[in-house]
Protein backbone atom coordinates (compact mmCIF):
# COMPACT_ATOMS: atom_id res chain seq x y z
CA UNK A 1 0.00 0.00 0.00
CA UNK A 2 1.34 3.47 -0.98
CA UNK A 3 1.06 6.46 1.27
CA UNK A 4 -1.70 8.00 -0.06
CA UNK A 5 -3.85 5.01 0.20
CA UNK A 6 -2.48 4.37 3.96
CA UNK A 7 -3.55 8.00 4.55
CA UNK A 8 -7.06 7.40 3.22
CA UNK A 9 -7.45 4.21 5.17
CA UNK A 10 -6.21 5.99 8.40
CA UNK A 11 -9.12 8.56 8.03
CA UNK A 12 -11.72 5.97 7.24
CA UNK A 13 -10.56 4.38 10.84
CA UNK A 14 -11.00 7.64 12.10
CA UNK A 15 -14.74 7.94 11.46
CA UNK A 16 -15.44 4.18 13.20
CA UNK A 17 -13.22 4.66 15.75
CA UNK A 18 -14.18 7.19 18.09
CA UNK A 19 -10.95 7.68 19.76
CA UNK A 20 -8.78 8.25 16.56
CA UNK A 21 -7.35 11.21 17.24
CA UNK A 22 -8.12 12.19 13.85
CA UNK A 23 -11.46 12.26 14.03
CA UNK A 24 -11.52 15.55 15.16
CA UNK A 25 -10.42 18.22 12.42
CA UNK A 26 -9.37 22.11 12.44
CA UNK A 27 -11.16 22.99 9.62
CA UNK A 28 -10.48 26.41 8.05
CA UNK A 29 -12.31 28.78 6.04
CA UNK A 30 -11.52 32.09 4.10
CA UNK A 31 -14.49 34.22 4.57
CA UNK A 32 -14.69 37.85 4.12
CA UNK A 33 -13.48 38.87 7.45
CA UNK A 34 -10.42 36.56 7.17
CA UNK A 35 -9.37 33.31 7.90
CA UNK A 36 -10.98 31.14 10.55
CA UNK A 37 -10.34 27.58 12.66
CA UNK A 38 -12.59 25.38 14.19
CA UNK A 39 -12.69 22.01 15.34
CA UNK A 40 -15.35 19.59 13.76
CA UNK A 41 -16.01 16.10 13.65
CA UNK A 42 -14.70 13.79 10.59
CA UNK A 43 -17.76 11.63 9.86
CA UNK A 44 -17.73 9.71 6.58
CA UNK A 45 -15.09 8.99 4.29
CA UNK A 46 -15.48 8.43 0.68
CA UNK A 47 -11.90 7.08 -0.15
CA UNK A 48 -12.93 6.18 -3.85
CA UNK A 49 -13.94 9.80 -4.77
CA UNK A 50 -11.24 11.45 -2.17
CA UNK A 51 -14.33 13.31 -0.27
CA UNK A 52 -14.59 14.12 3.65
CA UNK A 53 -17.70 14.43 4.95
CA UNK A 54 -18.85 16.63 7.64
CA UNK A 55 -21.97 17.63 9.48
CA UNK A 56 -22.55 21.14 10.27
CA UNK A 57 -25.80 23.81 10.62
CA UNK A 58 -26.90 25.66 7.66
CA UNK A 59 -26.68 29.23 9.85
CA UNK A 60 -23.43 28.90 10.99
CA UNK A 61 -20.47 31.20 10.18
CA UNK A 62 -18.42 28.71 8.21
CA UNK A 63 -21.55 28.25 5.64
CA UNK A 64 -20.98 31.99 5.15
CA UNK A 65 -17.33 31.61 4.87
CA UNK A 66 -18.12 28.82 1.85
CA UNK A 67 -19.91 30.54 0.35
CA UNK A 68 -17.47 33.77 -0.21
CA UNK A 69 -14.80 30.73 -1.05
CA UNK A 70 -15.37 27.32 -1.02
CA UNK A 71 -11.85 26.53 -0.88
CA UNK A 72 -11.00 24.95 2.99
CA UNK A 73 -8.27 23.54 4.62
CA UNK A 74 -8.21 20.80 7.33
CA UNK A 75 -5.64 19.80 10.05
CA UNK A 76 -5.44 16.70 11.65
CA UNK A 77 -2.75 15.87 14.40
CA UNK A 78 -2.11 12.30 15.72
CA UNK A 79 0.00 12.66 19.28
CA UNK A 80 -0.07 9.10 19.50
CA UNK A 81 2.19 8.69 16.38
CA UNK A 82 3.74 12.47 16.12
CA UNK A 83 1.64 12.66 12.66
CA UNK A 84 0.33 15.93 11.39
CA UNK A 85 -1.75 15.68 8.04
CA UNK A 86 -2.95 19.15 6.28
CA UNK A 87 -5.31 19.55 3.89
CA UNK A 88 -6.67 21.35 1.27
CA UNK A 89 -9.56 20.72 -0.66
CA UNK A 90 -13.06 22.13 -1.77
CA UNK A 91 -16.15 22.04 0.43
CA UNK A 92 -20.08 22.13 -1.27
CA UNK A 93 -23.10 21.09 0.65
CA UNK A 94 -24.51 17.85 -0.30
CA UNK A 95 -27.24 18.37 -2.22
CA UNK A 96 -28.88 14.88 -2.61
CA UNK A 97 -32.00 14.69 0.41
CA UNK A 98 -31.91 10.98 0.24
CA UNK A 99 -28.29 10.90 1.36
CA UNK A 100 -28.96 13.94 4.01
CA UNK A 101 -31.57 11.92 5.06
CA UNK A 102 -29.63 9.44 5.48
CA UNK A 103 -27.51 10.71 7.73
CA UNK A 104 -30.08 12.62 9.84
CA UNK A 105 -31.91 9.64 10.80
CA UNK A 106 -28.14 8.10 11.76
CA UNK A 107 -27.85 11.02 14.58
CA UNK A 108 -29.62 10.56 17.85
CA UNK A 109 -32.15 12.69 19.47
CA UNK A 110 -29.77 14.01 21.81
CA UNK A 111 -27.39 15.20 19.13
CA UNK A 112 -29.98 16.44 16.73
CA UNK A 113 -30.92 19.16 19.62
CA UNK A 114 -27.44 21.11 18.32
CA UNK A 115 -28.98 22.08 14.97
CA UNK A 116 -32.66 22.88 16.79
CA UNK A 117 -31.99 26.46 19.02
CA UNK A 118 -34.02 28.75 17.26
CA UNK A 119 -31.36 31.35 16.89
CA UNK A 120 -28.31 31.12 14.88
CA UNK A 121 -25.03 29.33 16.61
CA UNK A 122 -22.61 32.58 17.55
CA UNK A 123 -25.60 34.65 18.00
CA UNK A 124 -26.40 36.64 21.41
CA UNK A 125 -27.69 34.55 23.55
CA UNK A 126 -31.05 35.95 24.89
CA UNK A 127 -32.67 36.37 28.57
CA UNK A 128 -34.75 33.66 27.91
CA UNK A 129 -32.04 31.13 27.27
CA UNK A 130 -31.24 28.54 24.41
CA UNK A 131 -34.96 27.82 23.15
CA UNK A 132 -34.85 25.06 20.77
CA UNK A 133 -37.87 23.92 17.91
CA UNK A 134 -37.01 20.30 16.78
CA UNK A 135 -39.46 20.52 14.04
CA UNK A 136 -36.86 22.98 12.01
CA UNK A 137 -33.90 21.16 13.09
CA UNK A 138 -33.96 19.06 9.63
CA UNK A 139 -33.77 21.98 7.39
CA UNK A 140 -30.56 23.76 9.82
CA UNK A 141 -28.78 20.31 9.24
CA UNK A 142 -25.96 20.38 6.29
CA UNK A 143 -23.86 17.62 5.23
CA UNK A 144 -20.93 18.91 3.73
CA UNK A 145 -18.70 17.36 1.54
CA UNK A 146 -15.00 18.39 1.33
CA UNK A 147 -13.09 16.94 -2.22
CA UNK A 148 -9.87 17.11 -1.40
CA UNK A 149 -7.04 17.68 -4.06
CA UNK A 150 -4.00 17.86 -1.86
CA UNK A 151 -2.57 16.66 1.11
CA UNK A 152 0.73 16.71 3.42
CA UNK A 153 1.87 14.83 5.99
CA UNK A 154 4.40 15.39 8.74
CA UNK A 155 5.69 12.76 10.97
CA UNK A 156 8.15 14.01 13.95
CA UNK A 157 10.71 11.09 14.40
CA UNK A 158 13.77 11.21 16.60
CA UNK A 159 16.43 9.93 13.86
CA UNK A 160 14.93 13.09 11.14
CA UNK A 161 11.32 13.99 10.45
CA UNK A 162 9.25 13.16 7.45
CA UNK A 163 7.14 15.18 5.07
CA UNK A 164 5.93 14.24 1.88
CA UNK A 165 3.29 16.52 -0.29
CA UNK A 166 0.75 14.40 -2.35
CA UNK A 167 -1.29 16.04 -5.02
CA UNK A 168 -4.57 14.83 -6.58
CA UNK A 169 -4.11 13.47 -10.17
CA UNK A 170 -7.65 12.88 -12.35
CA UNK A 171 -7.75 9.34 -12.77
CA UNK A 172 -4.71 8.50 -11.42
CA UNK A 173 -2.52 7.81 -8.47
CA UNK A 174 -1.41 10.42 -6.11
CA UNK A 175 1.49 12.10 -6.85
CA UNK A 176 3.46 11.84 -3.88
CA UNK A 177 6.85 14.32 -3.43
CA UNK A 178 9.36 14.06 -1.01
CA UNK A 179 9.83 17.65 0.97
CA UNK A 180 12.22 19.52 3.28
CA UNK A 181 10.71 19.03 6.59
C1 LIG B 1 -14.62 18.31 19.68
C2 LIG B 1 -15.54 19.23 18.91
C3 LIG B 1 -16.24 18.74 17.84
C4 LIG B 1 -17.09 19.57 17.09
N1 LIG B 1 -17.74 19.05 16.00
C5 LIG B 1 -18.46 19.88 15.22
C6 LIG B 1 -19.06 19.40 14.02
O1 LIG B 1 -18.94 18.22 13.67
N2 LIG B 1 -19.75 20.29 13.26
C7 LIG B 1 -19.88 21.60 13.62
O2 LIG B 1 -20.52 22.34 12.87
N3 LIG B 1 -19.35 22.09 14.75
C8 LIG B 1 -18.63 21.26 15.56
N4 LIG B 1 -18.05 21.74 16.70
C9 LIG B 1 -18.27 23.17 17.06
C10 LIG B 1 -17.32 24.05 16.22
O3 LIG B 1 -15.99 23.93 16.69
C11 LIG B 1 -17.75 25.52 16.21
O4 LIG B 1 -17.77 26.01 17.51
C12 LIG B 1 -19.14 25.69 15.59
O5 LIG B 1 -19.30 24.84 14.46
C13 LIG B 1 -19.34 27.14 15.14
O6 LIG B 1 -18.32 27.49 14.22
P1 LIG B 1 -18.51 28.67 13.15
O7 LIG B 1 -19.21 29.78 13.87
O8 LIG B 1 -17.11 29.03 12.75
O9 LIG B 1 -19.31 28.13 12.01
C14 LIG B 1 -17.22 20.93 17.45
C15 LIG B 1 -16.50 21.42 18.54
C16 LIG B 1 -15.67 20.59 19.25
C17 LIG B 1 -14.91 21.16 20.43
Amino acid sequence: MNHAEEIWKTLVRATVDKKHPWRVAGFGTAGANGPQVRSVILRAVNAVEHQLVFYTDARSQKMADIAHDPRVALLFWNAGNNTQLRVCGKASCESSELIVNDFWDQIPDYARRDYATLSAPGHVLGSGGLLHDFETARRNFVVLNVGVHSMELLVLKREGHVRMGFEKRQGGPWQETGLVP
